[in-house]
C-alpha cells in the first residue's frame, strides 16, 4: 500500500513525501521591483518547516512591468538572482525544495492595466475583467518565449530545484490554449496542436536553457469549465501527452479560470465540511495520470488525509498539492504526519482570495 508519507522523486530530485505547496501569491515582494522581500523570507521558511517535500512559489513575471497583479515575484532580470539565493537558502535549510513558478498575465490582469500594453493571443475581451489585449505578434510570441527560458536559467542559478510554467486558470499561457481567447489564424491558433505550440516553445526553451537534469514542471488545467469554447478535458488530455513525449518533469492538474463562478471552482469554496466537494480536480488527474508516465500531482481541495490515501492507492497519481490549508497553517503536513486523523483549520471561506492583502488568512491574520 503507498503511503502519502513515502519518499518518491521528480527526475533526480528526492522529495521526502508525497506533498507538493501549491503556488501563491503573496502580494509581498519588494514594493519597488518585485525582488525578494524581508516577509517573502519568512513565510517561506516557515513553509520549508512545515513538512511538504515542495514548495511552489507565488506566480513571478518575467517581462518588466508585465505583472498581473501587485508586488509579485519578479524574475525578468539577472539582478534577482541574489535575493533568490536567499529564498533557497532559506528553505534547504528545512529540508525542503523549492521550485519558481513563472507566469504571463494576458488580459487577466488587475494590477496597473490601463497604464501599460496588454497582450494576448487575440483582441478577444476578456469575459471577467472586461480588458481587450493586443494580438501578439511573431517578434513579441518569440520574446515572450525567451523571457520563459531566460527566468528558468535565472531560478536555476538562483538555486531553485525546478522551474514550474504556470499555463492553468486562464492567464496567458492558457489562453492560448482556448478557442474562446485563441481566435488566431496563424500557426498558433485553430487547431489544438498550434493553440498548445507556444507552451511547447516556452518548455523547449526552458530545457534549452537549463539542460535535461534541472526539472521543468507545468500547472495546467484539466478543463477550463467555460460555457463556450474553453480549452476542454479531452484537449487537456492530449496537451499532457504531449508535454510527456517532450520530457515535461511533472504535470500539476488544476482546473477552470480565474474569475469563473462555474464549478468546480478553481478555488472551490466551502469546501471543509463536504467531503464530496473536495478533491475536485483528481478524477480528471486519475484519468490523465493513467495516459502519461511523468508524475501527475493533483491540486484542489486536498483536505482528507484518508480520501487522498484513497486515491494515492487507487489511482497513478504520485503527489497531492496544497494551497490554503497550508496557507492557514503552515505546518499542516507536519500535522498529517502526527495523526492521520488531523483536520486542517482551513474553512475554505476564500477570505485568503479576495483581500487585496498578500498572505493572509483570517486564523493567522498577520498583517506584515
Ligand atoms: C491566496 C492564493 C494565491 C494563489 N496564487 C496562485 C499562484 O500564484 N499561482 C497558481 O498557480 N495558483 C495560485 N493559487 C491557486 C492555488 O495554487 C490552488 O490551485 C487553489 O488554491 C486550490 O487548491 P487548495 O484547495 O489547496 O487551496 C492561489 C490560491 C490562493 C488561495
Amino acid at each position: 500500500m503507498k503511503s502519502l508519507f513515502d519518499k518518491t522523486g521528480l527526475k533526480n530530485l528526492e522529495l521526502k513525501n508525497r506533498f507538493i505547496r501549491s503556488a501563491m501569491h503573496e502580494g509581498l515582494a519588494d514594493k519597488n521591483d518585485g525582488s525578494i522581500s524581508p516577509e517573502i523570507l519568512e513565510i517561506y521558511e516557515s513553509v520549508a518547516k512545515g513538512g511538504a517535500a515542495a514548495i511552489i512559489t507565488g506566480f513571478a513575471f518575467t517581462i518588466e512591468g508585465e505583472n498581473p497583479t501587485h508586488r509579485m515575484i519578479a524574475a525578468y532580470d539577472d539582478r534577482f538572482i541574489d535575493g533568490f539565493k536567499k529564498l533557497t537558502d532559506t528553505v534547504h535549510k528545512h529540508d525542503a525544495k523549492i521550485i519558481l513558478q513563472l507566469a504571463s498575465g494576458g488580459s487577466q490582469a488587475k494590477f496597473n492595466y490601463r497604464k501599460r500594453k496588454i497582450y494576448g493571443p487575440s483582441a478577444v475581451e476578456h469575459k471577467f475583467t472586461g480588458i481587450t489585449p493586443i494580438e501578439m505578434t511573431q517578434k513579441e510570441m518569440d520574446q515572450l518565449v525567451q523571457a520563459f527560458g531566460n527566468a528558468a536559467l535565472r531560478a536555476k542559478k538562483g538555486g531553485f530545484d525546478g522551474v514550474q510554467i504556470h499555463a492553468a486558470h486562464g492567464y496567458l499561457l492558457s489562453q492560448f490554449l482556448s478557442p474562446y481567447y485563441n481566435r488566431r489564424q496563424d500557426n498558433y491558433g485553430g487547431t489544438l496542436e498550434n493553440r498548445a505550440r507556444i507552451i511547447f516553445e516556452v518548455y523547449r526553451e526552458m530545457r534549452e536553457k537549463v539542460g535535461n537534469e534541472f526539472p521543468v514542471l507545468i500547472k495546467i488545467n484539466c478543463s477550463d469549465f467555460m460555457e463556450e469554447d474553453g480549452f476542454s478535458f479531452e484537449e487537456s488530455r492530449y496537451v499532457c501527452k504531449r508535454l510527456d513525449e517532450m520530457g515535461i518533469d511533472l504535470i500539476e492538474i488544476s482546473g477552470n479560470v480565474g474569475f469563473n463562478q462555474a464549478e468546480p471552482q478553481l478555488i472551490r469554496p466551502g469546501i471543509n465540511k463536504d467531503k464530496q466537494k473536495q478533491c475536485y480536480f483528481s478524477e480528471y488527474a486519475r484519468q490523465i495520470a493513467e495516459e502519461v508516465d511523468v508524475p501527475v500531482s493533483v491540486v484542489g481541495g486536498n483536505r482528507d488525509f484518508k480520501m487522498m490515501t484513497e486515491i494515492l492507492n487507487n489511482s497513478k497519481i504520485q503527489c497531492f498539492s496544497l494551497a490554503r490549508t497550508v496557507l492557514c497553517e503552515a505546518d499542516a503536513v507536519n500535522r498529517f504526519r502526527e495523526n492521520p486523523g488531523y483536520e486542517p483549520a482551513c474553512i475554505s471561506c476564500n477570505q485568503c482570495w479576495s483581500l487585496k492583502q498578500g498572505n493572509i488568512c483570517i486564523f493567522n491574520r498577520k498583517n506584515p
